[in-house]
């Protein structure tokens, strides 16, 4: 069995991909390491093959639970945790700054002493800061970092300390650089599934701005495999951008989910918009698709409507995010045990 530790994976992102590695990798078991913040859910892990994952509840910047949580023998870690709401890092960056630059430190600490073989970073698109919106430039891994937000500069920041890593303790790493992942599991604040929810009950649809900033979306299960192999075949010290060619206006992404759903344009409010708002990501994947033969399987209509679907399967996650009871999941399903597990 080859281990692996994941933190995060009570995430949107993190769940996804524990539930495809259990699934893809028969020979695979992971220990998942969540501080369950605001946005972990154990509801997003239910069902996972309980033999080859282990749960324990724990915060990245804590060394001392780090190193306990961390196995003998782990292959790679795959740092998922992290603030990840822009918005919230415009109300305040402090937390971002702890989790996503110390605690990014801690783990590459305890990577070096636990000896762990690979180390990889899961970064964003967002740390190259924004294209202008009528060129055709799109960020390649060589594109400076110039980070726009207090959530995109923590991230740059962690790319830095892995980095560093990498250059001062020879720790073997591989960073990826995704754009706006969509799919089922995310949390309901972030554009896609706060408007698909607004959308089912009628609400409005508030747009920053003009809604004409463009996005790169992903379905947040090709993000996934591009990070497996980018631990199975990345050069160590590369970073690699995964995008699936995909730019959409913000309007359009919230019509075509109107139009899904069967609700008007009219339920759509163009609100003041997000202060230093980026105007356009758009990533060239050439890097990835070569040295990793990594291609998108889903495409964008294929993904919108399976989230759509999930989103009105699973009325019950929403409306349990919604009024905080999720929040109660984790002792209820698993309780005190669990947090000694390891
Ligand atoms: N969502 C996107 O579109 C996107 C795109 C590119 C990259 N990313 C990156 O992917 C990763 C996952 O993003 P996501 O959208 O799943 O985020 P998310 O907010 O849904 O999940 C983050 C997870 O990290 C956990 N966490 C937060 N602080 C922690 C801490 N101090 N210790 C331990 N766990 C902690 C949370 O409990 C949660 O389970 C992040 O690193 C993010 O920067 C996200």
């Amino acid at each position: 069995m080859k281990r692996i530790f994941i933190t995060g994976g009570a995430g949107f992102i993190g769940s996804a991909f524990v539930r495809l590695v259990l699934d893809e990798h028969a020979d695979v078991e992971i220990v998942d390491y969540d501080a369950l913040t605001y946005a972990g859910n154990m509801a997003n892990l239910a069902g996972v093959d309980a033999e080859r994952h282990r749960f324990v509840k724990g915060d990245i910047c804590d060394r001392e639970a780090v190193m306990n949580a961390l196995p003998e023998g782990t292959d790679a870690i795959f740092n998922f945790a992290a603030e990840s709401h822009v918005d919230r890092s415009i109300n305040s960056a402090d937390e971002f700054l702890r989790t996503n630059i110390i605690g990014t430190q801690v783990l590459l600490d305890a990577a070096r002493e636990k000896g762990v073989r690979r180390f990889v970073q899961i970064s964003t698109d967002e740390v190259m800061g924004s294209l202008p919106d009528d060129s055709d430039e799109y960020f390649t891994e060589s594109s400076p970092l110039q980070p726009n937000s207090p959530y995109a500069a923590s991230k740059a920041a962690a790319e830095f300390v892995v980095r560093a890593a990498r250059e001062t303790h020879g720790v073997d790493t591989v960073v990826t650089r995704c754009g706006n992942n969509y799919g089922p599991r995310q949390f309901p604040e972030k554009l896609i599934p706060l408007m698909i929810a607004n959308a089912m009950n009628d609400e409005p649809l508030p747009v920053y701005g003009d809604g004409r900033n463009v996005r790169d979306w992903i379905y947040v299960d090709d993000h996934c495999r591009a990070i497996w192999l980018a631990y199975e075949k990345g050069r160590s010290g590369e970073a690699y951008n995964i995008g699936a060619r995909n730019e959409q206006e913000n309007i359009n992404v919230v019509k075509a989910i109107l139009d899904a759903v069967g609700k008007p344009h009219e339920l759509i409010k163009l609100v003041t918009d997000r202060k230093g708002h980026d105007r356009r990501y758009a990533i060239d994947p050439a890097k990835a698709e070569t040295e990793l033969g990594w291609k998108p399987q889903v495409t964008w209509e294929e993904g919108l409507a399976a989230t759509i679907d999930w989103y009105r399967a699973n009325q019950d996650w929403v409306n349990h995010i919604r009024n905080g009871e999720y929040r109660n999941y984790y002792d209820a399903m698993y309780g005190a045990r669990l947090e000694k597990a390891v």
